[in-house]
């Protein structure tokens, strides 16, 4: 199954860890996953843990809710110090991290670079969903609002505003992106 992964390609993959759920870009090497994680729980939780589950998912509410820790209704399992979301393709595996410094136009910041080692396949079923570009678009703007939670700036907030309008004219109704555009006006705000 990590074939299904084209080599040096990100991918928008889910990362289970001890306590949480959050999308990831991941990047297949050879039998091995990278990512790398910026400070929150994600971040806390390899550290006090190396065993975590990475799954496949076509849901882009999905990705974009859990980036933004809003209420999902998943089904857990759990073996061991091991915990994924049932019934959703992927691995469960142990994570090697490296603490580094980053540094980009937010600032300066610790990392944590991933190398995730599969060590057992999930077998699931993902729901036969048709292609929709409003779905890369607001996929697009949870990326942007993450780092505008980080660093609120006009630039930032213009180009989720740009992609908003993309996204309704290209049919997108989501209520998360309404809370992503009400959450944004009222940063600007402050
Ligand atoms: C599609 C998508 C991909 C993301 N990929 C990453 C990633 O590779 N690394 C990261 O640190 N945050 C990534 N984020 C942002 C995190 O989901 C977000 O900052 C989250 O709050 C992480 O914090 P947590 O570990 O406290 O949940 C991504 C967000 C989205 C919407």
């Amino acid at each position: 199954m990590l074939n299904l992964l084209r080599e040096g390609q990100v991918y928008e993959l889910l990362l289970v860890s001890k306590s949480n759920l959050t999308p990831v870009g991941v990047v297949r090497r050879g039998r091995r996953l990278h990512f790398r994680l910026f400070p929150g729980k994600s971040f806390r939780d390899l550290l006090e843990s190396s065993y975590a589950a990475i799954q496949i998912t076509n849901d882009p509410e999905l990705l974009v809710r859990s980036a933004l820790n809003l209420e999902l209704n998943l089904k857990f399992e759990s073996e061991g110090e091991y915990r994924w979301v049932s019934n959703m393709p992927g691995w469960l595996g142990e994570v090697q991290c490296s603490r580094k410094i980053w540094e980009d136009e937010i600032g300066t910041t610790e990392v944590l670079e991933c190398e995730f080692v599969p060590k057992r396949e999930l077998p699931g079923e993902i729901p036969l969903r048709p292609f929709s570009r409003a779905d890369c678009i607001i996929i697009e703007m949870a990326v942007l609002f993450t780092r505008y939670l980080v660093k609120p700036g006009d630039k930032t907030r213009a180009k989720i505003l740009e992609l908003y309008k993309l996204y309704r004219h290209l049919g997108g109704t989501s209520e998360t992106a309404e809370y992503i555009l009400a959450h944004l006006t009222k940063g600007s705000q402050k």
